[in-house]
């Protein structure tokens, strides 16, 4: 559609939305487009209460993007980005308001569920992966919510003030990534940054689409629009949802001249673009996968991603043993247990989840005792004593907590990083008694400390999406062999998180005093013990690591080296790499991460693995230049299977800007 063939008037409506989920479309002028919620899953709304509560039809429901995340591998990222895009085609949705890439900074965020990372570069890869397998399958992504919209305190108000540096380093990363993928649109966020409202953040907007090639549409979150004015000189292409008081008062702009026509025709050209590109987009697709490959999809995501955080011994299930499971969430009555609320929730109406059911299928004997619910414990209905009783009469005791919607939300977050205390108390008193396999249900890192080192094994299982139930008793029995890594670290303690001492200069300013300082970045950095790090993770077998060899030239450093399966068990090894300035100009982390793979080794095989860092990997942002600098000086390289356990170490030299290896 060519503008010149819409009237100033249709110009001023068409950047405003036509209500909460369309475009305006003149009635059949031009094609409406279809947005919808959320990074999990459908969230199709069947209809709006008054009071603003809304229904949404059934869907498929996705792992937790935290759970996506720990499978550090962007293949499964590509395939639920595919699927989704079957769902929206099915319901007719033309752009699916995902993936949300802001960075955990603190542990505590209310919708650290729907995030992927407190690494940059995880997150922007992960993400990346999702829009392509979305839009190559016909639905457009929209990527949120730009930016450091990284607590839920306050989130319409408050402003992050955060340093040029840090933005750049960490905050901007995983929307420069995910950028490379070329979402058809941007959501900007609700929060101030450094005093300007997302949605009126034009030297964001410049950024992203000056240097990091976004070619979209921009929308606002929904009502962060202030002063629709403002943002459309700010950029921000379109408004969501169509608010009358906003619209007239930008026709009103308009008509008075406060308005130039040609930045008018620069956000509605974009939207105009915006629809075309998605009508292309869909042109001729149909949904590839059936629901029952959709779930899948899920159900394999899930046991990729679940993360075996600590193991005596006692996993993998022994065949046949007595097993005495217990938890609330190891049968939910309410499936709101197993997600986050909000935008990204899913109505999983009619989905079964049973991990007793799921252990019985597979030869266990099992008792049941739900031992407490979502809310303490109700002794008509849970009774702790029995659970206890039972673990001690079985060989195991498989005891599932978590969290929940109750405790994970948007527009509010978290009060501690600790389970509710009758939880604690169960794991204590079933540790007392046999020996214990804890498995968590969280969108988020949970402080263990209290019982961590009273149990035999740990499992995170995330927010698992359908079949989650069956993925965790294949990893619990053996039958899949866990190989997920944490994609955010499990301080000790809140109390060790220096986002979380932020103590604010007054209601509405969140500083982000730590700079580059985020998770492990910190943790290492400042030699703060963790109770587990970023990227750990175990696994049925074990691996080793040898044979680093690396060649330099102007433009980095290429790595390769081998990755050995020391066990006879077939597994999957997260290599990662992470770069250290050993000398800097300015502050920098210990380490950075800077390359990941993730193999299949066979038992008793080994894989080679070949990655590359370029010039990027190495510069830090320069606020005296205003730009990337990569500095001369020595620079250590660290190959591992977390942050924490460094493997192999090659130093690199870099003189002029040339690169060279220290001799071995
Ligand atoms: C919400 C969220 C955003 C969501 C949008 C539409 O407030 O911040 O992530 O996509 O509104 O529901």
């Amino acid at each position: 559609m060519d503008i010149k063939k819409l009237t100033a008037k249709e110009k001023l409506r068409l950047i405003c939305g036509k209500d909460f989920w369309h475009t305006e479309d003149f009635g059949g002028k031009l094609p409406k487009l279809t947005v919808a919620d959320g990074p999990v899953g459908l969230r199709v709304v069947k209809q709006r209460a008054a009071d603003g509560s809304e229904t949404a039809y059934p869907a498929t429901p996705y792992p937790s993007v935290q759970l996506l995340a720990n499978t550090w591998d962007r293949a499964c990222a590509r395939k639920m980005g595919a699927a989704l895009a079957d769902d929206c085609l099915e319901r007719d949705v033309d752009i699916l308001l995902a993936p949300g890439v802001n960075i955990k900074r603190t542990p505590l965020c209310g919708r650290n569920f729907e995030y992927f990372s407190e690494d940059p570069l995880l997150a922007g890869e992960m993400a990346k992966a999702y829009i392509l397998g979305l839009q190559e399958n016909g639905a457009g992504a929209c990527l949120k919510h730009f930016c450091c919209n990284n607590l839920e305190y306050d989130r319409l108000h408050q402003s992050s003030d955060v340093d040029e540096r840090t933005l750049r380093e960490i905050y901007y990363v995983p929307f420069e990534i995910a950028c490379e993928a070329k979402p058809v649109s941007v959501m900007c966020s609700y929060n101030r940054i450094n005093g300007t409202y997302g949605a009126e953040y034009k030297k964001g907007f410049v950024v992203l689409r000056k240097e990091f090639g976004f070619d979209g549409a921009i929308f606002s979150d929904w009502s962060a629009v202030r002063d629709r004015t403002a943002s459309l000189k700010a950029g921000l292409d379109l408004e969501m949802p169509f608010c009358e008081e906003n619209y007239q008062k930008l026709c009103k702009d308009f008509e008075e001249g406060r308005i130039a026509e040609a930045e008018l025709d620069a956000c509605a050209e974009r939207v105009l673009e915006l629809i075309s590109r998605c009508k292309e987009m869909r042109e001729g697709k149909k949904p590839r996968r059936s629901e029952a490959e959709r779930r899948r999809i899920a159900q394999e995501i899930a046991a990729e991603g679940m993360v075996l955080l600590k193991n005596d011994g006692t996993l993998p299930l022994a065949a046949g043993a007595r097993l005495a499971v217990a938890g609330c969430y190891a049968q939910p009555s309410d499936m709101g247990m197993l997600r986050g609320a909000g935008a990204a929730a899913v109505n999983r109406e009619g989905e079964a989840f049973s991990v007793p059911g799921c252990l019985e299928k597979r030869g266990y004997a099992v008792t049941f005792e739900p031992a407490f619910s979502y809310d303490g414990i109700d002794s008509f209905h849970q009774d702790a004593h029995r659970a206890a009783e039972l673990a001690a009469e079985s060989n195991v005791s498989v005891l599932c907590v978590g969290l929940g919607e109750k405790f994970e939300r948007e527009s509010a977050d978290r009060e501690t990083l600790r389970l509710p205390l009758v939880q604690e108390r169960a794991i204590l008193a079933s540790a007392a008694v046999a020996p214990t396999v804890v498995v968590v249900f969280a969108g988020a890192a949970v402080d263990m400390s209290a019982w961590a080192d009273k149990v035999s094994a740990i499992l995170f299982a995330g927010y698992p999406g359908a079949g989650g139930d069956e993925a965790l008793a294949s990893l619990l029995s053996g039958e899949n062999n866990p190989c997920g890594r944490l994609s955010e670290s499990f301080p000790r303690s809140l109390a060790d998180c220096p986002a979380a001492r932020e103590d604010g200069i007054s209601a509405g300013v969140t500083r982000y005093a730590e700079g580059p300082d985020v998770g492990y970045r910190y943790y290492s950095t400042h030699h703060v013990p963790v109770l587990f790090a970023f990227g750990h993770g175990l696994s049925y077998a074990s691996f080793a690591y040898r044979d680093l060899t690396a060649e330099a030239d102007e433009n980095g450093v290429s790595l390769s080296f081998e990755v050995c399966n020391t066990s006879e068990r077939a597994g999957k090894e997260v290599a990662q790499v992470y770069v250290r300035a050993c000398a800097p100009v300015v502050y920098r982390p210990a380490r950075e991460l800077k390359a990941f793979e993730k193999i299949f080794v066979k038992g008793g095989g080994c894989e080679k693995v070949s990655l590359s860092l370029g010039r990027r990997a190495f510069a830090h942002w320069s606020a005296a230049e205003d730009g990337w600098r990569v500095s001369d000086g020595a620079y250590e390289i660290l190959v591992g299977a977390s942050s924490e356990d460094i493997r192999l170490v090659r130093k690199v030299w870099i003189k002029g800007g040339r690169f060279s290896l220290f001799p071995l």
